[in-house]
């Protein structure tokens, strides 16, 4: 029989049966038993490079992060690779004046991001694994993912080309993965045809998937200085919904996604969890520039301890079901981990 214990005025309470505290008795043991582990080697690094800087500008949003020139990207590069982590997401930030309706300089082989990639891989090799941002906002002077109609809207199947040029020029500059982010139908298929027509069937695409028109991508449009006014809710997805992701992981798959990503993550684990239940591919998630700016506000005000937010929040993305993470902490959270290449 269950032993009890005296309670107040003569009551005896029972003593617990079950005790899964046993198991949290000692650092060994929770070692030992701990179900989510980090590696370095899931962690992907984004950054940015500027065109006409002559030093990292600093993005005031994102302490501790900076919009690189050339040169200092390929030393950022190396020490991340250096560090155990396990690729690298680039993104371009043109000058203001190369920027037009259609973002050519996001397909110009002489174009920032095009350049970046070039050297990197000429720099890295298969070191890491060199990704590309795919989408036009970067580069385009109304600040929006695609070109638009003469409504002004967002002109979904004209976009597609621009798409497929861009990754061809991407593939041929190094990139490993282009990673489609401006959510327009069918992109993956475009993209997938026109870098097997290109002779790139070894490039991988990583679908941004599940997309949210998210208030957490703030600090990101500082550091690409992007000129958007209004918002992207008529491409990315609406907050409320949930099954939605569902669809779009369906027609990436059938579309040839190599991966797929969840964005942003902490606010959209529930999505996360979904995808992963039924993905067949890797899926990544990104914690995003309001994320890092979050814990980054909070840490400078010394409300929150850095490390165990940063070792927390990616141990609950991946708890979720991400296998791999991209998040701006991934340089530092690989030096947590002790991590190292191999
Ligand atoms: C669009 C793109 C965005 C981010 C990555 N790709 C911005 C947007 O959709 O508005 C945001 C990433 C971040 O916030 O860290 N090309």
């Amino acid at each position: 029989m269950r032993g009890t214990v005296p309670g107040r005025g003569g009551t005896a309470y029972p003593v617990p049966s079950e005790r899964p505290r046993r198991l949290r008795a000692t650092p060994a043991l929770r070692r030992m038993v701990a179900q989510t582990r980090l590696h370095p080697a899931e962690l992907v690094l984004p950054v940015f490079v500027r065109d006409g800087i002559d030093e990292p500008h600093p993005i005031s949003s994102m302490p501790g992060v900076v919009q690189h020139t050339p040169a200092s990207l390929l030393v950022a590069a190396r020490e991340a690779v250096d560090a155990g982590v396990g690729g690298i997401m680039v993104f371009g930030v043109p000058r203001d004046a190369d920027k037009d309706a259609t973002g050519s300089c996001g397909t110009a082989p002489g174009g920032v991001l095009n350049q970046a990639l070039t050297s990197l891989r000429e720099t890295l090799g298969d070191d890491t694994v060199l990704m590309s941002d795919l989408c036009l906002d970067e580069f385009t002077d109304h600040g929006h993912c695609g070109v638009l109609d003469d409504r002004g809207r967002v002109d979904n199947d004209a976009t597609l080309a621009r798409y497929a040029e861009m990754a061809v020029v991407q593939a041929d500059a190094g990139a490993h993965v282009v990673a489609p982010s401006g959510m327009m139908d069918g992109q993956v298929r475009v993209v997938r045809q026109a870098l097997d027509e290109a002779g790139h069937q070894d490039v991988s695409v990583l679908a941004y998937t599940a997309k949210y028109a998210s208030g957490c991508y703030g600090p990101f449009r500082e550091a690409v200085g992007s000129t958007l006014r209004g918002d992207r809710s008529t491409y990315q997805q609406d907050p409320a919904n949930r099954t939605e992701s569902l669809r779009e992981l369906r027609l990436d798959l059938d579309e040839g996604a190599d991966l797929v990503m969840v964005k942003p993550a902490l606010p959209y684990l529930d999505v996360l969890s979904d995808v992963a239940a039924l993905a067949d591919v890797p899926v990544a998630a990104y914690q995003v520039s309001g994320e890092y700016a979050m814990i980054e506000a909070a840490v400078g005000h010394g409300w929150l301890d850095r490390d165990r937010m940063v070792l927390e929040t990616l141990t609950s993305i991946r708890r979720a079901g991400a296998q791999v993470v991209l998040s701006y902490y991934a340089v530092h959270a690989a030096r947590l981990l002790g991590g190292s290449r191999g």
